[in-house]
């Protein structure tokens, strides 16, 4: 009876929602969950090629039909997609159930793709006052993340207005080093996708959202100009604005008391079969 029942409102849920999704088709968000992992539009080849331009280097046909299955393709004797599929050493680009109409709205949002690399990549340089200081309260951990991921200045210092007092040591200072290392793009990339050795654990569990990366990089490029300026004035330890420190303590109380409990967590893991 139970599996009648779950099959019953499987299949309405089937009913409900089918049309929907057809009709939702969006082509940003698809190109985010199933091709930025391995291409960018303007970033470069990375485990395929740069997809900027192909529309004016392939015809839609070959497009569509590569896309939908490059195997296929491949298989025919097709001599441009064996020339590629040999260049990307014979790595396997996934089939994609698609229909015409979504491949090409696909396209569409390739050729218009701007920024290049992370096609959702919204830079930092179009921040507004308050998306820095979501970035700030994120960052110190007084905004929790969505996911709930520990806090940035649990592990990492800030630059000088969150290094006296708060901040951690364990990484290094991300605005007057990492900033200026990856920048923006480069750094929306790894925060996307979290790899770091310390790190990866941690936030592959509770991802950071896009907006929250977002935020995140408008509080650092403007506390990276803000240091910029002060190195390139000389200087004025008299002025810096201390009005973040006490957030930054609060920030790096709950930040390792988050930190914390996820190591306690750990611990706890690591010893339960002794
Ligand atoms: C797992 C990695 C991977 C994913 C995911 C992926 N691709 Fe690819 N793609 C490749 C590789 C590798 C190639 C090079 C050809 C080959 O090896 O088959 C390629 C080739 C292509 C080409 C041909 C490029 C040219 O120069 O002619 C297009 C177009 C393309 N991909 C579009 C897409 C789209 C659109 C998506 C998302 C729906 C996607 N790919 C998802 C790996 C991937
Ligand atoms: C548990 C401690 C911890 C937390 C929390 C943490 N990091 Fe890290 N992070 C590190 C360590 C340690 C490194 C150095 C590389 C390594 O060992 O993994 C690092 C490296 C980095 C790097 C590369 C820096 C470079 O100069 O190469 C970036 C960028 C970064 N972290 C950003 C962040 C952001 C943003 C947050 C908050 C969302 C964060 N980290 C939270 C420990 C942490």
């Amino acid at each position: 009876m139970m599996k009648v029942l779950t099959s019953l409102s499987a299949a309405l849920f089937v009913l409900l929602f089918t049309p929907l999704t057809v009709f939702a088709f969006e082509a940003p968000v698809y190109f985010e969950n199933k091709c930025l992992s391995c291409h960018s539009i303007g970033g470069g080849d990375e485990v395929g090629p740069d997809l900027k331009g192909i529309t004016e280097k392939r015809s839609e046909k070959w497009l569509i039909e590569f896309i939908r299955d490059s195997e296929k393709v491949i298989n025919s004797g097709d001599p441009v997609a064996n020339e590629l599929f040999a260049k990307f050493k014979f790595k396997k680009m996934p089939a994609q159930d698609l229909t015409d109409a979504e491949i090409k709205a696909l396209l569409e949002f390739i050729k218009t793709g701007k920024g290049g690399g992370a096609a959702a990549y919204r830079p930092a340089t179009e921040a507004n006052p308050f998306d820095v200081s979501m970035g700030h309260d994120l960052f110190i951990g007084a905004t929790k993340f969505k996911n709930g991921g520990p806090s940035c200045l649990s592990c990492h210092s800030g630059g000088p207005d969150l290094t006296i007092f708060g901040g951690g040591t364990l990484g290094p200072d991300l605005v007057t080093k990492s900033y200026a290392d990856y920048q923006d793009k480069g750094l929306n990339k790894v925060l996307a996708k979290i790899s770091f050795p310390s790190m990866a654990e941690i936030y592959t569990a509770s991802p950071l959202t896009e907006q929250e990366n977002y935020y995140l990089r408008a509080f650092l490029l403007k506390e990276n100009l803000k240091y910029q300026k002060t190195i390139s004035e000389g200087d004025h330890s008299g002025d810096p604005k201390n009005k973040f420190v006490l957030l930054g303590m609060l920030g790096a109380l709950t930040g390792l008391l988050g930190a914390d409990a996820i190591f306690r967590k750990r611990r706890k893991k690591t010893q339960k079969p002794y």
